[in-house]
């Protein structure tokens, strides 16, 4: 018996979006929603924990924040920081990357609930919710939930970030209703029963339209055909979408077709957008990199790219990149008058999150023999374990989001390199990061190498 755990996101727009905010979790205690795990997991050689939410000397806790939602956010990014690095090395060094680790973390998170023994530990692992404090990793789901709430709430303002969530299960099984209970509370839907056993075909199109009704019909195939069969016990879907405008836009007019340098020499012609203003910057001599932050309208999200200096690739960079070393990048940027040049492009990336994962360590939550996952089922079913994770982004980033806007910062049109201006050049491959800047959850992570195709 299966679980299908289908982890689509996408970034963009368009969408009239709904959102999800469960408003008594937002306000709610930990003693009000008991969201405790079925078997809680200790490590015998503890690694250094943070102490109640804050690393000693090492950061300030943001202005109305709670320490537990913070330090889960860091875990995430450490999580998000390794898993990159796995996939980049799945990848050619000329192919783009785009993904969510923070839907990743979370839907992981939801297995975390019901499991036990080394599934449970290598879950605690390779999410690094081992790096953080007990009482915070027991009630992990609490604070996911949480940290969605402080997230969506925020975008609410200015972007739009919209997140659809849902657990379609077999109807014949009976589920654990704690865990059920969870999952509403977490992801906002109940779990729908669906008739996998007799019916895969049908369920996979129910499935799949449920989707496209959740993305204004933008994501349709999201399970592929024979993606689910008779075995399937539990499907997990999880989107999310992000649509910022620019608080600063790039003017039309300035963009002009350019050159891209890729990854092995080859250039490719793409629209390279062009504005002079004001935006936090570092340019890090040690580390070969230069550091651009471009905010949305509300401040609350913002683009980061990490751009190599001239001649350095982008492998040696992310070779050397580690969460603290980003969060060091991002502290130490200050508010400077540059020229931004930075491709136009749409990328579409989607991979299995399965053998990533398994290579970093979580082997048993895929394995038929030794997945324990007892709290899922209610029926003390043993033969429970994930076969297959699917993940799928999107991002386009254009002039100025969508609709035209009045905020337009001053800019001036043409492509003389100005006198003893700063300027950020992204013709070469660079990195991307969207986060919430107070609390720096990284949203969507990937790298840009070839913005023509
Ligand atoms: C459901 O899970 C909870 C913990 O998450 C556990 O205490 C309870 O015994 C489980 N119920 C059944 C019927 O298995
Ligand atoms: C979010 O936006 C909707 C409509 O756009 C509005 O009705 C709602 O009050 C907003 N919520 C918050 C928390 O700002
Ligand atoms: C699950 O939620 C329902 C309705 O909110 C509640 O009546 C029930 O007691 C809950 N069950 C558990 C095991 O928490
Ligand atoms: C999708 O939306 C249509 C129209 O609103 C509705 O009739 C249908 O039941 C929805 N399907 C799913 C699976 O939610």
């Amino acid at each position: 018996m299966h679980l299908f755990v289908v982890c689509l996101f996408s970034v963009w727009g368009l969408a009239a979006p709904e959102h999800y905010i469960v408003e008594d979790i937002c306000t709610a205690k930990p003693r009000d929603i008991p969201v405790n795990p079925i078997c809680i997991y200790r490590n015998p050689e503890k690694k250094p924990q943070e102490s109640e939410g804050q690393e000693p000397g090492k950061g300030k806790l943001p202005e109305s924040t709670n320490p537990r939602v913070w330090e889960l956010s860091k875990a995430n990014s450490r999580f998000a920081v390794v898993f990159y690095k796995y996939l980049a090395d799945s990848k050619d060094n000329g192919e783009n990357i785009f993904m969510s680790p923070l839907s990743i973390s979370t839907a992981f998170a939801m297995t975390k609930l019901g499991a036990c023994g080394s599934t449970l530990q290598q879950l605690m692992e390779v999410f690094q919710f081992d790096t953080i404090s007990e009482k915070t990793s027991d009630q992990i789901h609490f604070f996911f939930a949480k940290l969605n709430c402080r997230l969506y709430k925020k975008a609410n303002k200015s972007s739009e970030l919209v997140s659809a969530n849902r657990l379609f299960g077999e109807k014949s099984l009976v589920f654990n209703e704690t865990y059920q209970n969870v999952s509403e509370i977490v992801y906002g839907a109940k779990l729908w029963p669906l008739n996998f056993k007799e019916k895969p075909e049908l369920s996979r199109k129910i499935i799949n339209e449920w989707v496209a009704n959740k993305t204004e019909k933008r994501i349709t195939e999201v399970i592929p055909e024979r993606g689910i069969d008779d075995l399937t016990v539990l499907v997990l879907v999880n989107t999310i979408y992000f649509k910022g405008h620019w608080k600063s836009q790039f003017p039309a007019p300035n963009t002009k077709l350019d050159l891209f340098h890729k990854a092995h020499g080859e250039t490719c012609k793409v629209p390279i957008m062009y504005q002079e203003s004001k935006f936090r910057h570092t340019s890090l001599r040690q580390d070969k990199v230069q550091v651009l932050e471009l905010p949305y309208k509300g401040d609350d999200i913002t683009m980061v790219l990490v751009l190599p200096k001239a001649g350095t690739p982008l492998v040696e960079v992310e070779r050397h990149l580690t969460s603290e070393k980003l969060q060091d990048w991002i502290d130490s940027m200050t508010e400077v008058s540059l020229s931004v040049y930075l491709p136009r492009f749409r990328v579409e990336d989607s991979f299995s999150v399965k053998e990533k994962l398994r290579k970093m360590g979580l082997e048993d939550l895929f394995s038929p023999e030794n997945a324990r996952l007892p709290g899922i089922i209610a029926e003390g079913r043993t033969d429970l374990y994930v076969s297959e994770a699917f993940h799928k982004a999107f991002l386009e980033v254009n002039e100025e989001g969508s609709e035209a806007s009045a905020a337009t910062a001053v800019t001036v049109s043409g492509r003389s390199f100005p006198m003893n201006r700063i300027i950020f050049n992204a013709n070469r491959p660079f990195l991307i990061f969207i986060r919430e800047a107070a609390l720096n959850t990284i949203i969507f992570m990937g790298r840009i190498s070839d913005p023509c195709s």
